[in-house]
């Protein structure tokens, strides 16, 4: 079979199309046939090896939707012919740009009939990311108000979803060209997060404040998250761009008991139970994955620039 592998760490270069075995399906897993692998900046940190890959040659690819084609004799609640989608590969396991992959049932589930698998294919990371931190870690509720930053993003234009879904009142932050989608997912409200009074804008729209901010530049925001809070809010961080994070003016966090929670979707204690929920709310179209790109497996290369440098919404898509 045709996989991209890279077989030293580096800048998209060192991503090259091998041709080799068809893994088959041993221990607890099943064998997928690749009908989409998601695209995510994860996947470059694993390249350039601020991330260590379990071994090398290692193919990425931490997301994959298809069917399943084998099925180790271990497992029941998987069959030959399901359509599946899953995440948590790459870590310990070989990932998705590939024809095939075989991967633990843990770390899959079934997809409904009517879910696009392209789609599901880029679902993986960004929406147990956008749960767990809404759902598990901020313990988002009905009628709280939720300020989804960067909402044209993977994990963002799920969030805006998630939380729409909730019953909460959506704010997010985006350019301007993606505003109207977003309200179609769901915002209530989407502000340019490019405008100087943002803060003002947040604050007037939510009434005030906010409940709940998921952050992917912490190092950005941080500060506005505790300005623009209300006592009580909740702040799951998952990313930044300087490692070096921190307040200008703590009083303002300390003063609204602010919680904050920085997570890892690897660390998800069972990626079956959010993957299951997430798969309902595909197929009752409460959620939708929007796939800006596919990419050949020989494009690889470029999806991975394109997913670190271009402005586009939704996921990109590697379609073998
Ligand atoms: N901790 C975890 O478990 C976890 C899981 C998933 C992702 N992440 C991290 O979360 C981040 C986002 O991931 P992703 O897959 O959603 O990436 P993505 O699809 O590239 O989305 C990033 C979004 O940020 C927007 N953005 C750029 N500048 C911004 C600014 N100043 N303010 C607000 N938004 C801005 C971008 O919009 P434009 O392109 O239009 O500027 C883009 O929509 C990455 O750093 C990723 O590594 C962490």
């Amino acid at each position: 079979m045709r996989a991209v592998r890279f077989h030293e760490h580096g800048g998209r270069e060192v991503l090259r199309v091998d041709e080799v075995d068809r893994p088959e399906a041993t221990g607890h897993d099943v064998v997928v046939e690749v009908g989409g692998a998601g695209v995510n900046p994860v996947d470059t940190y694993f390249r350039e090896g601020s991330y260590q890959p379990f071994a090398m040659p290692m193919i990425p690819g931490v997301d994959v939707a298809g069917e399943v084609v084998e099925v180790s004799e271990y497992v029941e609640d998987f069959e030959e012919g399901d359509v599946v989608y899953g995440t948590g590969l790459s870590k310990d396991h070989y990932g998705g740009y590939a024809e095939y992959v075989a991967v633990p049932t843990d770390r899959l589930a079934k997809l409904p009939d009517g879910v696009d698998p392209i789609a599901a294919g880029g679902a993986g990371v960004v929406a147990v990311t956008a749960w767990r931190a809404l759902v598990d870690h901020a313990g988002l509720e009905p009628a709280e108000t939720a300020l989804i930053h960067g909402g044209s993003g993977g994990v963002g234009h799920v969030a805006v979803q998630l939380a729409a879904a909730a019953g909460a009142r959506v704010l997010t932050t985006a350019a301007p060209e993606y505003h109207d989608r977003l309200r179609e997912l769901g915002a209530d409200a989407v502000l340019d997060y490019g405008r100087d009074d943002l803060a003002d804008a947040v604050r007037e729209a939510g009434g005030g404040g906010v409940d709940v901010i998921l952050d992917h530049r912490l190092d950005d925001y941080l500060q506005f998250d505790a300005d623009v809070a209300n006592v009580g809010a909740r702040v799951v961080g998952i990313g930044e761009n300087d490692p070096r994070v921190g307040f200008e003016r703590s009083s303002a966090a300390r003063s609204k008991d602010l919680r904050i929670t920085m997570m890892s979707m690897f660390n998800t204690p069972d990626l079956r139970v959010p993957l299951r929920k997430l798969a309902y709310l595909m197929s009752e179209r409460d959620l939708d994955v929007d796939v800006a790109r596919t990419y050949d497996l020989d494009e690889a290369g470029e999806a991975q620039r394109a997913v670190m440098e271009d402005s586009f919404l939704g996921k990109l898509v590697i379609v073998p």
